[in-house]
């Protein structure tokens, strides 16, 4: 019976946190710990393709643009990761509706090139 009643109360906790989550607009609730897992794409051509169309706007070529530079920041993977999917206060976030995960892992790639992030 206890064990019954505590597993309904964290049942309906998680339910309550992640509706309390998608509420506060999503991804900005993920920790930069949860991204932590190693950079393995080495898909520089698709990762140019998905910085042209989401992120070239604003930090063109890596460089200052609405945005800071990012060339040679030297992030973590799980640093870039989050940034991307939680984005920033002038900085849009992109869900996996925009940036599916295996282009995200592409674009990391790429951002590896100008020092934007090591492996
Ligand atoms: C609409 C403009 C805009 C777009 C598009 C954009 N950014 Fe940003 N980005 C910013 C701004 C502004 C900041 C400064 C932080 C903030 O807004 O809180 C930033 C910050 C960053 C930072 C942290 C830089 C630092 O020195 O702290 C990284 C890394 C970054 N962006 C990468 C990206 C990537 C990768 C993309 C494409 C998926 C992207 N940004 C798309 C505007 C943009």
């Amino acid at each position: 019976m206890g064990k019954n009643l505590f597993a309904v109360l964290m049942i309906g906790l998680l339910a309550f946190a992640f509706a309390c989550s998608k509420e506060s607009g999503g991804t900005t609730a993920l920790s930069v710990a949860s991204f932590e897992f190693p950079l393995e794409s080495t898909d520089v051509a698709t990762g140019a393709e998905v910085y042209a169309e989401f992120c070239e706007g604003c930090h063109p070529g890596g460089e200052a643009g609405d945005g800071p530079k990012i060339a040679g920041d030297m992030e973590t993977p799980a640093e870039l990761r989050w940034r991307v999917r939680a984005g920033g206060d002038d900085m849009p976030a992109f869900g996996p509706n925009k940036i599916s995960d295996t282009d995200l892992e592409a674009l990391l790639a790429f951002t590896e090139t100008f020092g934007a992030v090591r492996r």
